[in-house]
């Protein structure tokens, strides 16, 4: 698409879909969604207007991290299929003219993997360096007081060969060396065998832990820590990630895509704002897209969002296309965080913001956080902290299709327990009500999809009340569009600088409201969210 002078690639166009492989769709009764059980589901994501799919983990896994822990880079866990049947799902999603990104693991591996096996077995195996093993202090302690993420130390005694490994996440994750130039080419060989066989692009996993201080040296504690929050925070990592290094090394990854047309790396980087744009890289060298998680995880409150998305676009470097999520599968739900009502305001945010959307699975129907009784807790995250309420179960539940048993997720038993309310919410209830989440959806992807203003077009934001979030969105020689967005639950009033402001309401929260010609005065009612034409 040509927009003024810029000409835009498919992942600037398009809209990203998040799908956690083991509760999308089931195909074999065993309980766990599959990659034959996505493929069955690829005419409703082509319906939906998403452009591109992004699966997490399928590779073969002990599963202590559910895929997340690696034990083979260029195989498929029988769990999920074969690699014939990944190969028959990456040729559908391309018959169909999306594309599909996968999630690459390159922090740690599996403390099952050969790599990992070999390097444990002596203190003089060629793959020592592979991971980062450390010598006690003189007291026998860790080498230093970095934390892992899912609680404890990070450090890992070996009996065997009497040092400690690091861990940012589980014992069975070890980290790897990424300061050892075998490891780089070993992972950039599994880069290039998934990029030849056609894959689009990666959700690169924990980018900012992937290089840690040569020197170990301590972390300094966190003086806001609060004991609700997960103990990892007692600390604030600043030895253990984001180090300067860590930008050559995004570099070289990204020049193992360059080597190919367009394909897209996604870095998922929970850092503050200025930290996580340096992500771009020097003239844009660096990941297509650092994804942003501001909407995750600020208050639901207009002001303060709002100055979020202007810091965003003020800082980001020329040439650094923006990016926006709204859930994905360690966060609470969008409708847990803000209730039913404002995820749909939030729903025409995400989808109106200057900048690749991701939309997280399930949050296209209004699927809510799950309540997992304790004793079916299977979130490590959860099961080692368990009085914080920190596990991630609750939001990766399986799909809601319809109102048969299990909600046609499987024939089997669900690995982790569907919602309760399923008959009610699912896909199929969904579809043709055109008061739905769902239509909602739908229609803001394919009017997103069809306005230039919208898919490309700029970001102007514009003053209005405390509860409103306001903005225009404009492409040259389109029509422009003005978004109004009421986050609170009262009615919110809109006064326009330009006394001639027209326009027609195109998609609102209250369908109700559409097609109605709006002025430079407008009312909103409490959860209410408007996309207006402008004349
Ligand atoms: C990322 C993943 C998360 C996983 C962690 C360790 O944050 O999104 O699910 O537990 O990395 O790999």
């Amino acid at each position: 698409m040509q927009n003024g002078l810029n000409k835009h690639l498919w992942w600037q166009e398009g809209v990203i879909y998040q799908i956690y492989p083991r509760s999308y769709q089931d195909s074999n009764g065993d309980g766990i969604g599959d990659l034959k059980g996505i493929l069955g589901r690829l005419d409703y994501l082509q319906w939906l207007g998403v452009t591109a799919v992004w699966l997490s983990p399928i590779y073969p896994s002990p599963m202590a991290d559910f895929g997340y822990d690696i034990s083979d880079y260029q195989g498929i866990h029988p769990l999920f299929g074969t690699p014939e049947d990944f190969k028959t799902l990456l040729e559908a999603v391309h018959q169909r003219g999306m594309k599909l990104i996968l999630d690459l693991v390159p922090n740690h591996t599996s403390d099952q993997h050969p790599w990992f096996l070999e390097s444990r077995s002596s203190r003089d195996n060629p793959k020592r360096d592979w991971y980062l093993w450390h010598d006690p202090q003189a007291d026998g302690s860790p080498p230093n007081n970095w934390l892992s993420v899912f609680g404890g130390s990070g450090w890992e005694w070996d009996e065997t060969t009497g040092q400690y490994y690091y861990h940012a996440f589980l014992k069975e994750q070890p980290d790897l060396n990424w300061r050892n130039p075998a490891v780089r080419r070993a992972m950039f060989d599994v880069m290039r065998f998934w990029l030849n066989l056609g894959v689009d692009g990666f959700r690169v996993d924990v980018m900012w832990h992937m290089i840690k201080d040569q020197q170990l040296r301590d972390n300094p504690v966190n003086p806001d820590y609060q004991p609700h929050m997960a103990t990892y925070e007692q600390l604030l990592p600043v030895y253990s990630t984001d180090q300067p290094e860590v930008h050559d090394l995004v570099l070289e990854m990204r020049q193992v895509l360059d080597a190919y047309d367009e394909r897209l790396m996604i870095g998922e980087i929970y850092l503050p704002i200025h930290q996580l744009v340096a992500y771009y890289g020097i003239d844009g060298k660096g990941a297509h897209l650092p994804f942003n998680f501001q909407l995750l995880l600020l208050p639901w409150e207009a002001r303060q969002i709002a100055a979020a998305i202007d810091q965003y676009e003020g800082v980001l470097p020329t040439g650094g296309w923006p990016n926006w999520v709204l859930g994905n599968h360690d966060q609470p739900r969008i409708t847990s965080r803000v209730g039913r009502e404002q995820a749909r305001v939030a729903a025409l945010l995400l989808l109106t913001l200057r900048g690749t959307p991701t939309v997280y699975y399930g949050d296209e129907i209004g699927m809510r956080d799950v309540p997992i009784p304790f004793d079916e807790v299977q979130d490590p995250q959860g099961l080692n902290m368990p009085d914080k309420n920190l596990s991630r179960d609750p939001a990766r539940t399986p799909m809601q299709w319809d109102n048969s048993p299990n909600a046609g997720f499987t024939t089997g038993k669900p690995w982790l327990r569907l919602a309760d309310q399923f008959r009610r919410e699912n896909v199929q209830a969904q579809r043709d009500d055109p008061y739905s989440m769902l239509t909602l959806h739908r229609r803001l992807i394919g009017l997103r999809q069809r306005e230039p203003s919208l898919m490309v077009g700029n970001y102007v934001p514009v003053f209005a009340d405390t509860q409103l979030i306001a903005y225009l969105r404009q492409a040259e020689g389109h029509p422009r569009f003005l978004i109004i967005l009421n986050l609170s639950h009262r009615p919110a009033y809109f006064k326009a600088k330009d006394p001639s402001l027209r326009g027609v309401v195109e998609v609102a929260t209250f369908p109700e409201r559409e097609g109605q010609t709006v002025g430079d005065s407008i009312q909103l009612g409490g959860d209410e969210g408007l996309v207006i034409r402008l004349d």
